[in-house]
C-alpha cells in the first residue's frame, strides 16, 4: 500500500455506542469506514458525523449473524470503499436472566450475534486482509467473561470470543494479520442502560453506585474503548498480536 492509500475499515454495531465512538474515532485516524448495523438508517448519524469531519462512510444494513446478509455487506464494502483490512467485531446484544430463567431462544440469540456473528464477518474480510498482506482484527469481549451473575450466555459468548481472538492471531500472522480483544467493563452507553431499566434503576444512580467499584472512580465512556480499540488498529501495532486489554478502570483478572 503506497502511504497515501487509505485503509478501509468495518465496524459492525457501529449505529450507536461503542461501535459509533469506534468509527467516529478510526475515520478521524484517517480510515474509510463502512459502519454495518441492523439498520441501514440508524447508522446515519455515525456516517453524518464522519463526513462532516471530511471523513469518508458509508451505511450499510446487515444482521452479522446471517452469513448471506454479511457476505453482501462485505461486497458492498469493497464495492463502495475498497478492500476492508480492518475489522471490529463489535455488534453485541443482551438477553440477561438466572440460568433456571434463561430460554433456549436467549442463549441462542446472545451466541449467534457476539459468537458467529464475529466468526462470520471475520471470515468475509480476512480474504482482503490476506491479499493485502495487513489487517487488523479487534473483537469486544467483556469483562463479563470472567463470569456474571445473571449473564451465563453473555458471559460464555465474551469469554469464547477470547479464545477466538487467539487462534486467529496464530493462524493468520503469517499474513501481517493481527487479532486482539478489548474487554470493557462498565461503559455508559444504550446497553447499560438497558440494564438500569430491567433492575428498576435510574441510569445516573445506576452509574453513580457502578463508579464506586472502579478504581479510577468512574464509569467508562465509549470513547474510553475507541481509544483502545484504535491502538490495536494502529499501522505501529504490528508485534501486538492474540492480546486481551481489560479497560474498566482497574485491574481484572
Ligand atoms: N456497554 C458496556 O458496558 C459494555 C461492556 C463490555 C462489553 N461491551 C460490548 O461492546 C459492544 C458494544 O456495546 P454497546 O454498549 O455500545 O451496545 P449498544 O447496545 O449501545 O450497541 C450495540 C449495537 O449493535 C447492534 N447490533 C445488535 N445486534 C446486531 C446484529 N445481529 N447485527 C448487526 N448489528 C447488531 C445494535 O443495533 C446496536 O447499534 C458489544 O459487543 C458489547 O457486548 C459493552
Amino acid at each position: 500500500m503506497s502511504t497515501t492509500e487509505q485503509r478501509v475499515a468495518v465496524v459492525t454495531g457501529g449505529a450507536r455506542g461503542i461501535g459509533a465512538a469506534t468509527a467516529v474515532r478510526l475515520a478521524a485516524e484517517g480510515r474509510a469506514v463502512a459502519v454495518i448495523d441492523l439498520d441501514e438508517a440508524a447508522c446515519k448519524d455515525t456516517v453524518e458525523k464522519i463526513t462532516a469531519a471530511g471523513g469518508r462512510a458509508i451505511a450499510v444494513g446487515a444482521d452479522v449473524s446471517d452469513e448471506a446478509q454479511v457476505e453482501a455487506a462485505v461486497a458492498r464494502v469493497v464495492e463502495e470503499l475498497g478492500a476492508p483490512t480492518i475489522l471490529v467485531n463489535n455488534a453485541g446484544v443482551l438477553r440477561d436472566n438466572l440460568l433456571f430463567k434463561m430460554s433456549a431462544s436467549d442463549w441462542d440469540t446472545v451466541l449467534n450475534v457476539h459468537l458467529r456473528g464475529s466468526f462470520l464477518m471475520t471470515k468475509a474480510v480476512q480474504k482482503h486482509m490476506v491479499d493485502a498482506g495487513f489487517g487488523r482484527v479487534v473483537n469486544l469481549s467483556s469483562s463479563s467473561a470472567l463470569g456474571n451473575r445473571g449473564q451465563a450466555n453473555y458471559s460464555a459468548a465474551k469469554a469464547g470470543l477470547q479464545g477466538f481472538t487467539k487462534s486467529l492471531a496464530i493462524e493468520l500472522g503469517k499474513f501481517g494479520i493481527t487479532a486482539n480483544a478489548v474487554a470493557p467493563g462498565f461503559i455508559a452507553t444504550e446497553m447499560t442502560k438497558a440494564t438500569a431499566d430491567r433492575v428498576g434503576m435510574g441510569f445516573e444512580e445506576f452509574k453513580a453506585a457502578a463508579a464506586t467499584q472502579i478504581p479510577v472512580q468512574r464509569v467508562g465512556e465509549p470513547e474510553d474503548i475507541a481509544n483502545a480499540i484504535a491502538f490495536f488498529t494502529a499501522e505501529a501495532a504490528g508485534f501486538v498480536s492474540g492480546q486481551v486489554l481489560y479497560v474498566a478502570g482497574g485491574p481484572l483478572d
